[in-house]
């Protein structure tokens, strides 16, 4: 019996998941998306042509690979489709490719409504992806959500619709409540681009397990955005971390296998929270520049920074990782000086013990490396510049796990596998 393998995203996301699945998913069976939404922007370069992938798990390039929207999953089905309807002339059609859990939650236009008014009229907002996400999952959590599998009887969904936007009305909210007619012909629209892939995807994954197929879960987010371990309230609303891969698809505990953690050789986020290594000035905006730091979702630009090893050491933790791959060496090449942040000094000067349990306060304690001129586009470890495989080597001591890969460039090709 096999177990499942997973790749999680390791500081605020965007860390470069979607090439590191995309690359291993040529020796697995199955590629499974296990939580989050189309909040997620996963980039893909292959031969110099680029996917962007919200919904659709990475494994999609590979014509024999079968693609799985797990149950954690929530589901904008008008972004799916718009995402699917790329990949319909690609490896003969999606059918038989992608397969989406029946227990899957929906993302409606009140959810977006209701995430853009929350940010509109919160103190400080989270700067989310404004794409539903947070009240998808409250509905899910409080047993008012709706599961894909609900659209095959989109008569009877019309009228649970309707009735919670004249709630959302009653309580003083903007809806436009369409006709029921106009309503279920939405739903009818959904209901036929969807309904043929949905399946019993929490059985398929055990049957694959017990052919000894072999299955990687794709984390979307990072673990500082996690909903319990990440910068609370700061966070994303799902459980980003390697948990999340269990109750997102049904594969239990002792059946998950190796867990590849994703980091930057730097750090970036969106959206508000806490960032103790940010750079807010020229360092933060060449890092910005170099590494293309605008967000595949919302078009953001990310905030920029050192890397955080101390939060890297924790999230390894946090996920149990087994190995890690460091992203986007390249961006660092040029800088005289590379910084990074071995611990944390509270607002007095004291340095910290261990890993807080918020960030908001503590200020960075550096280690300063001596910088390279240029990695990008070398495959192997020994090429590197002496003093990026020293950067490397004394990450990995400080971190307590192997970087097994490196990646120096957005290219497939253009990464190191460690030994
Ligand atoms: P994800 O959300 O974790 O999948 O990451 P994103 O796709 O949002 O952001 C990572 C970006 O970095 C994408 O544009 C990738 O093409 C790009 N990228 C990935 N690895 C490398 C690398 O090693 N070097 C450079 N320069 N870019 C990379
Ligand atoms: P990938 O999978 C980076 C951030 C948002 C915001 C917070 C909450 O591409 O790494 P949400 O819309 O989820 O309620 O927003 O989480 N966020 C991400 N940041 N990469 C992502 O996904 C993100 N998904 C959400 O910017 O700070
Ligand atoms: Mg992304």
């Amino acid at each position: 019996m096999s177990k499942a393998d997973l790749i999680v995203g390791i500081q605020w996301g965007d860390e470069g998941k979607g090439k590191m699945v995309d690359l291993l998913a040529h020796d697995y069976d199955y590629v499974v998306r296990y939580q989050g939404g189309h909040n997620a922007g996963h980039t893909i370069v292959v031969d110099g042509k680029k996917y962007a992938l919200h919904l659709i798990p990475s494994g999609i390039l590979y014509p024999k690979c079968k693609n799985i929207i797990g149950n954690g999953v929530v589901i904008s089905p008008e972004a799916l489709i718009e995402e699917m309807a790329q990949f319909e002339d690609m490896h003969g059609g999606l059918k038989g490719r992608l397969f989406i859990s029946t227990k899957a939650h929906l993302i409606l236009s009140y959810h977006t409504m209701l995430d853009k008014q929350s940010e509109q009229s919160a103190k400080v907002a989270i700067g989310t992806t404004g794409k539903g996400i947070g009240p998808a999952y409250t509905d899910k959590i409080s047993r008012n959500g709706i599961r894909i599998e609900e659209l095959q009887d989109t008569q009877a969904l019309s009228h649970k619709v309707l009735e919670k936007l004249q709630n959302l009305k009653d309580k003083g909210y903007a809806v436009t409540i369409p006709t029921q007619v106009e309503l279920k012909e939405k739903l009818d629209s959904y209901a036929k681009a969807l309904l043929p892939f949905l399946a019993n995807t929490t059985s398929m994954l055990w049957n694959a397990m017990d052919k000894n197929e072999k299955i990687l879960c794709e984390g979307a987010q990072g673990s500082m955005l996690d909903i319990d371990f990440g910068t609370y309230p700061f966070v994303t609303s799902s459980t980003t971390t390697a948990a999340g891969a269990c109750s997102g698809t049904g594969i239990a505990p002792r059946e998950l296998g190796e867990v590849i953690g994703i980091t930057k050789a730097y750090c970036t986020r969106v959206g508000n929270g806490p960032f103790p290594t940010e750079e807010d000035n020229q360092v933060g905006e060449t890092l910005r520049q170099k590494g293309g730091e605008f967000g595949v979702t919302t078009g953001r630009a990310r905030r920029c920074g050192w890397l955080d090893a101390m939060a890297v050491k924790y999230a390894c933790r946090i996920n149990g990782v087994s190995a890690l791959a460091m992203m986007k060496l390249d961006v660092l090449d040029g800088f005289a000086d590379v910084k990074v942040c071995v611990g944390y000094a509270d607002k007095n000067g004291n340095t910290l013990d261990g890993f807080p349990s918020d960030l908001d306060s503590v200020a960075p304690i550096y280690k300063t490396f001596k910088g390279w001129d240029k990695t990008a586009g070398i495959r192997e470890f020994d090429k590197l510049p002496q003093t990026a495989q020293e950067y490397i080597l004394a990450l990995e001591q400080f971190i307590g796990v192997k970087i097994a890969m490196i990646s120096t460039s957005p290219d497939r090709n253009d990464t190191i596998f460690r030994a």
